[in-house]
């Protein structure tokens, strides 16, 4: 197969939703449809347990397995499907973030009683900011929820996003019929079963007489009229405001009985984009462009003393990695080969030997790669578009062994520089302080340092509210401001200045007494 048809038929994503809306039980099914598990509740087995306490040595040992689970590849179709796992509950971190630069798209899953959750909102933030085209999953159809027209004014406001549904429900709940497939014109019939694949009916038009036979004269009537209202509100789908990020599609079902999924997946699969053209700071680099390249976006690394190795994972931006071949560390100016690439296939680790762009390779590391790291076959390329985000919980990092300050300043470079939290230094006091977007990141790095580096910190309690990048052409108003508000200036660890503001209050009183000056809550402007 040409270099072009492998890339075309690539579609990498991840599949965001708040805690228990479905994400695991959606993934296990699109699994299952590629054949790549054969029994339900194999990926579950590998999830976070929600009863987790924050005893993060635990859920460790749960993520060991959660490796395998970060990326899941499988042949669809005639599609390479990547999807990469977004860590929540718990686990949730700043990698969760950094996992949507490396898709092409995403799948946000709703709980159709709860509609849009936290967690959702500020994922989809990242989503906005970089244009990702997003599909929607509605769950649950089997239990009562909202009303479907209600949601889908939800899903707009609170994503900010068009939709437009791609199938409609007939009920839910207890009288949950099935869904009437837009994207395809046919009518899926619901049956509350955990394992056979719902039966699917060619309808001639909405109004034939087989609709009133197969779903009961009411309920073929309130379908009808919905379908008139859907048409009257929503334009028809265009598929260019879908890949431009601007439109939703929006499809209904129920993930636990494998309902509504076979659906969206072939919808998915048609219409999702390969992957895309990415901005680097020298150029724009095309995927069908022959020579490699890539950037690092997570580095997972092994709590266990045996085995300290660490996994890079690098997404392919452009043409063919192949194993053995030397390949440009851009950052370090040298170059390196990997005799042991990984990918995930089937769940199943395997050493690759060639991988194209959109797909994944974990690259085994012992700590010469940083996020963000480029990888090529010579070029000197620096991706952009690895923001970091305003962290939501801080506290000053101190020292609490003299003796071993060296040790403790490189333990908190080497964890920064692998992304497990954001480093600020205090501009008025010189006080280090760690950002995180999950409480477990704080006992994560203390045990580190300790394990790692033989140093050992302490936690000092900070309020503080966000961390704002700030930025202005008025160059006087912004030394202003850097004057006035000098015990809250920071520098992040690029040498950015940043403002941490202590309450929203005082976020907003900036913002008004200095109209000049831009507040940004991500690194990337
Ligand atoms: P998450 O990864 O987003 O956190 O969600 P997960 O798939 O674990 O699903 C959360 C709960 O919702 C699970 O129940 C799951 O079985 C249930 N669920 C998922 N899809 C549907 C659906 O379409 N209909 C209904 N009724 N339930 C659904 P649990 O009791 O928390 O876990 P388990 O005991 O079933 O494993």
């Amino acid at each position: 197969m040409s270099l072009q048809s492998e890339i075309n038929r690539r579609r990498t994503f991840a599949v965001i939703a708040h805690p228990d809306a479905g994400k695991t039980t959606l993934t296990e099914k699109l699994l299952l449809f590629g054949g790549a598990i054969h029994i339900a509740g194999a990926v579950k087995s590998n999830k976070i347990k929600k009863t987790a306490t924050s005893d993060w040595m635990e859920i460790e040992k749960q993520r060991g397995i959660s490796v395998a689970t970060s990326v899941m590849g499988f042949e669809y179709r005639d599609y390479k499907i990547n999807i990469l796992d977004t860590p929540g509950h718990q686990d949730f971190a700043e990698d969760t973030y950094r996992t949507l630069t490396a898709v092409d798209s995403v799948i946000i899953v709703v709980d159709t009683a709860k509609g849009v959750e936290a967690q959702t909102r500020k994922l989809m933030e990242v989503c906005r900011m970089r244009k990702t085209p997003v599909m929607i999953f509605v769950n649950k159809m089997d239990r009562e929820g909202k009303d479907p027209f209600d949601l889908l004014d939800e899903l707009e406001k609170e994503l900010g996003i068009h939709v437009r549904p791609l199938s409609w429900p007939i009920n839910q709940g207890y009288t949950f019929k099935g869904v009437y497939n837009i994207y395809k014109d046919n009518l899926e019939l619901f049956t509350p079963n955990k394992q056979t694949i719902s039966e699917s009916v060619q309808l001639a038009d909405i109004n034939s007489a087989e609709l009133n036979k197969l779903v009961g004269d009411k309920d073929a009537e309130k379908l009808r009229e919905d379908m008139e209202l859907i048409e009257g509100v929503y334009s028809t789908f265009d598929i260019e405001k879908y890949l431009s990020g601007d439109l939703a599609p929006v499809f209904f079902g129920s993930a636990l009985n494998t309902f509504g999924v076979k659906e969206l997946l072939d919808c998915f699969v048609e219409i999702a984009p390969s992957p895309r053209p990415v901005h680097t700071l020298e150029r724009e680099v095309n995927p069908y462009e022959e020579n490699f390249s890539g950037f690092i976006f997570k580095i997972h690394a092994n709590m266990d003393p045996n085995h300290r190795s660490c996994i890079a994972f690098v997404k392919i931006c452009s043409g063919k990695f192949e194993r053995n071949v030397n390949y440009k560390h851009v950052r370090h100016g040298k170059l390196m080969r990997f005799s042991a690439p990984t990918a995930f296939m089937a769940q199943k680790k395997e050493t690759v030997d060639e991988a194209y762009a959109g797909d994944i390779v974990g690259l085994p590391d012992t700590g010469t790669f940083k996020i963000g790291d480029t990888l090529t076959s010579g070029e000197n390329l620096h991706f952009k578009g690895l923001p970091s985000f305003s962290p939501e919980m801080f506290k000053y990092i101190e020292n609490a062994d003299p003796m071993k300050t060296k040790q403790l300043d490189k333990g908190i470079n080497q964890l920064m520089d692998e992304g497990v939290a954001q480093l600020f230094v205090n501009q008025f006091n010189n006080r280090k302080i760690i950002g995180t977007v999950g409480q477990l990141q704080f006992e994560v790095i203390q045990y580190r340092l300790l394990h790692e580096y033989g140093a050992q910190c302490r936690w000092e309690t900070i309020n503080l509210y966000k961390a704002c990048w700030i930025e202005s052409d008025n160059l006087t108003e912004l030394e202003k401001f850097k004057k006035r508000k000098a015990q809250f200036m920071a520098i992040d660890k690029e040498g950015r200045d940043v403002f941490l503001a202590d309450s929203n209050y005082v976020l907003q009183m900036a913002q008004n007494d200095f109209k000049d000056i831009k507040f940004h809550f991500s690194s990337e402007f």
